[in-house]
């Protein structure tokens, strides 16, 4: 089965066509770049045009970096508070004609991580996966199953959002060092052991490619590992989501019309 995911994300929408089945890129992953303040018509008309490119008219997953509960965009850190309160699946369903399904985008890459990458083999107890880019985003699972919408990149460290003080994004503006950032993403990590005490901690977003210059400088008590799937997580969890969704529909479809 193959469905389209994309990752709107603060610098750039990513999309590719993925068999959710193997979790494999179909096709190559394109990436345009987030229009200046991510407001919700200009990202719909680039989302549109990563689907025309691909020529594209079936299910769509999306992830964006808000909680989204049945849809709703309920949270705006990196995008444009326009999208607060408004529907992604029916908004963007309207704007493209496909189906669309939406989720957090780390909760996509989570779900590409254990289902594909990284986590796969960590399916008992509970697995952080934290998104290092713009922001840092994060993902609980127990048992290999997802709490969704968990919001620890703002935990308070020092009196600041953390992902203001260790995102991806803050390492390159801060022109920090490795040695540096590995200071600030060792505090976050401790505060979150100390909070939900996981079993395994992934490291994903664009940066996990060099973990070998920061993990040296890092210790936790649970174990440390980089995701598989490194940028593409984000695409892949997202596409992955919507065909369990849509799967999930066809069956309640049939169940009906079977009583009907
Ligand atoms: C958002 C999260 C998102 C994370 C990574 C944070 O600013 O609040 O929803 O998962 O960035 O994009």
């Amino acid at each position: 089965m193959h469905v389209f995911g994309i990752d709107v994300g603060g610098s750039g929408i990513k999309g590719a066509i993925v068999d959710v089945v193997s979790g494999k890129l179909v096709t190559e992953r394109r990436r345009l770049p987030t229009p200046p303040g991510a407001k919700p018509e200009d990202v719909a008309k680039v989302i549109k045009e990563l689907l025309e490119m691909h020529n594209w008219s079936g299910s769509v997953g999306i992830g964006f970096p808000s909680v989204v509960i049945s849809g709703v965009i309920h949270t705006a850190a990196n995008i444009d508070s326009g999208w607060l309160g408004i529907n992604g699946e029916t908004f963007l369903h309207e704007v493209t004609g496909c189906p669309v399904y939406a989720l957090n985008d780390a909760d996509a890459a989570g779900l590409a991580e254990m289902n594909f990458g990284s986590g796969r083999e960590y399916q008992k107890g509970v697995v952080l996966v934290l998104t290092l880019g713009t922001g840092i985003g994060s993902a609980i699972f127990t048992n290999g199953v997802l709490l969704p919408n968990t919001e620890f990149g703002h935990l308070i460290i020092r009196g600041k959002d953390a992902e203001k003080r260790a995102s991806a994004a803050v390492r390159v503006k801060k022109k920090l060092s490795y040695k540096q950032y590995a200071k600030r993403l060792q505090e976050y990590l401790s505060e979150m052991e100390k909070l939900i005490s996981p079993d395994v901690i992934i490291i994903g977003g664009g940066i996990s490619k060099d973990s070998e210059k920061f993990f040296p400088y890092l210790s936790t008590r649970a174990k440390l590992i980089t995701a598989h799937f490194l940028n593409h997580a984000g695409v892949i969890g997202a596409a992955y989501y919507a065909g369990q969704r849509s799967l999930a529909a066809q069956n309640v479809a049939g169940e009906n019309s079977a009583i009907g």
